[in-house]
């Protein structure tokens, strides 16, 4: 079953260039979905949309069946947003910030309070709810906006970057939390981390200028790309292009080599006789998103609508 469906959907804003450009895949029920690309991508434009936000140039989108422009109403009970620029209300306390938005969002008082202290619990964020948002820390701020939608019925949460600026302890915290929430939600979230894509999402898609340029889970991206091994060379040595594969030098100025499995292991064969140190993987996100964004892989993999269950 397909819990998300674009259709080529393009975004133009007066006077720019297209955000989006004829995006077009669907995302199945369960889990986490993380949206990754470059500064301007387009990721934000597309959240929005999806959130029922901001209306496309043109194409549709669907989240349960529902469209996101004709249905956005009744879409609303359903699903829950934190914006990428989304604060705590500082003159508020967690707890009044959490029991605000449910009230806004039509539950009673009761129903409301208690699903604030049930959120708090399940998170362990209980000692902080009564204090003022502004003493909070910057992770804990973001804690307080998960936790808000997580207190609304809604079982589909949009996290626009939802760890921008957090240091890794707060980070791995939030993952935790995110972790516990995709056991009942389905959760559509962005991120320049791609750490945290590859350790969390059940499924990445890659945008890069508007496009999608890639989407599947970690080993089928890996499996898109035309090598997919990496031996990186961690001194200044020459190393030459192999045979079979690519030379890519990364901005920290490492090469690395980009090949098949068994070129991998011949170059490491020849690379510990001459002394060199280096490393060897399979592709991690981080090179996959180097890969695709900086050279795009083979067209015929992209030419079908992109669809996963
Ligand atoms: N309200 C707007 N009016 C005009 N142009 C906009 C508007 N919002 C975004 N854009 C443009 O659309 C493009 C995509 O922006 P968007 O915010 O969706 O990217 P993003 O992938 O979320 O970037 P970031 O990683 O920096 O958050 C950019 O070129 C941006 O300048
Ligand atoms: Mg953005």
């Amino acid at each position: 079953m397909q819990r998300l469906t674009c259709r080529h959907i393009s975004k133009k804003y007066e006077g720019k260039a297209y955000a989006l450009k004829d995006v077009n895949f669907s995302v199945p029920a369960k889990g986490i979905f993380a949206l990754i690309g470059r500064n301007g991508a387009g990721k934000t434009t597309l959240i929005r949309i999806l959130a029922t936000q901001l209306t496309p140039t043109s194409g549709a989108a669907s989240i349960d069946d529902l469209d996101v422009m004709k249905d956005a109403p009744r879409l609303r009970d359903t699903i829950a947003c934190v914006p990428q620029e989304a604060r705590a209300i500082n003159w508020l306390t967690p707890r009044q910030f959490i029991f605000s938005y449910l009230l806004w969002r039509g539950f009673g008082y009761s129903k409301a309070s208690k699903r604030t202290t049930d959120t708090a619990k399940k998170l362990g964020i209980e000692k902080y709810m009564d204090m003022a948002s502004r003493k909070l820390s910057g992770g804990m701020k973001r804690k307080v906006l998960v936790a808000t939608v997580m207190a609304s019925e809604a079982d589909i949460i949009f996290l626009d970057e939802p760890t921008t600026g957090l240091d890794p302890l707060s980070r791995a915290e939030l993952w935790e939390t995110l972790v516990k929430l995709k056991e009942d939600h389905f959760i559509f979230l962005t991120t320049h981390y791609l750490e945290e894509a590859e350790k969390l999402a059940d499924m990445i898609g890659i945008l890069d200028g508007g496009k999608l340029m890639a989407l599947g889970t970690l080993d089928q991206l890996r499996g898109k790309v035309k090598y997919p091994y990496s031996v990186k060379v961690l001194d200044k040595s020459n190393v030459e292009k192999p045979e079979v594969g690519d030379m890519i030098t990364g901005v920290d100025g490492i090469k690395q080599i980009v090949t098949t499995e068994k070129q991998a292991r011949k170059i490491a064969k020849q690379l510990i006789d001459k002394g060199v140190r280096f490393s060897i993987s399979p592709l991690s996100l981080d090179d996959i998103f180097y890969y695709i964004v900086k050279k795009p892989i083979e067209e015929e993999n992209y030419d079908d609508e992109k669809e996963w269950s």
